[in-house]
């Protein structure tokens, strides 16, 4: 099954306006093979530079987050509306950090989602267990729950254009890589979730792997069946590690 190879940057709250030069400079070099898409996802003060510094026709402009509500008294908030203003293609929606430290639901994560795709940008909708979930033989329950409220709310058929990241909570920002072949399990458990709503989204919809990947072990996570690429974090704030990795992953 050909899918898209995708290597997405969240840089979460770091970076500068100089990274977003090198980054960028560096980027607009990279020879990506045929079939893979590279995504940066700088913080939003940092949007409006990278869409005119990244130019490279497979390299795209991603965002953090989105709020669900189109536009309105929401202090602190930015819409899908002034997203695209800024060519950003892609959104990360649901990610740990947003769900444990801002106490975002599910269903808000859905409402998100919403948007995003009624706004032409796709979402980059993340899930993952907790390492206590996964020790109690939970995983499988709690990402079925974190992605049921998304197909209740937006119907199985539109994850054609959605792109899913499971990202272990363990993982993140721990150098605690899972393992290919348990990570492949889970990215399977995953797709045949999706397969028994519909069979030809979930062979379609690429399915990241995040947390602590790197140069080193990204060759052997990507080469699983079921893993169609990543979502960085601190990997991808150093501008050769990063552009190394989107310069050597294959295309599926
Ligand atoms: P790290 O690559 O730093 O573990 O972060 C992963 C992540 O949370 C990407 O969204």
């Amino acid at each position: 099954m050909n899918r898209q190879t995708i290597i997405a940057a969240n840089w979460k709250m770091n970076g500068t306006l100089n990274l977003v030069n090198e980054m960028s400079n560096r980027l607009n070099q990279v020879k990506l093979a045929d079939g893979v898409r590279v995504i940066v996802c700088p913080s939003f003060p940092y949007l409006a530079e990278m869409a005119v510094k990244l130019q490279h026709d497979n390299i795209y402009l991603g965002a953090q987050n989105v709020s669900e509500h189109e536009k309105g008294a929401y202090t602190g908030e930015v819409s899908t509306t002034m997203l695209r203003e800024f060519a950003v293609k892609y959104v990360i929606v649901g990610h740990s950090e947003r769900r444990n430290i801002y106490k975002e639901t599910s269903l808000q994560v859905a409402h998100k989602v919403q948007a995003l795709l009624a706004a032409n940008i796709t979402p980059i909708l993340c899930i993952g267990e907790s390492e206590q979930e996964r020790m109690a033989g939970h995983t499988e329950t709690v990402l079925a729950a974190q992605l049921q409220p998304v197909i209740d709310e937006v119907g199985i058929e539109k994850f054609n254009d959605v792109v899913i990241a499971y990202e272990p909570v363990w993982a993140i920002g721990t150098g605690k890589t899972a393992s290919p072949e348990m990570a492949q399990e889970t990215h399977q458990f995953i797709r045949q979730f999706l397969a028994e709503k519909d069979v030809n989204v979930a062979n379609k919809v690429p399915l990241l792997y995040g947390g602590s990947v790197n140069a080193q072990n990204c060759e052997g996570l990507f080469a699983q069946a079921d893993i169609d690429g990543g979502l960085l974090g601190g990997a991808s704030l150093k501008v050769e590690e990063f552009s190394q990795i989107c310069s050597t992953v294959k295309g599926s």
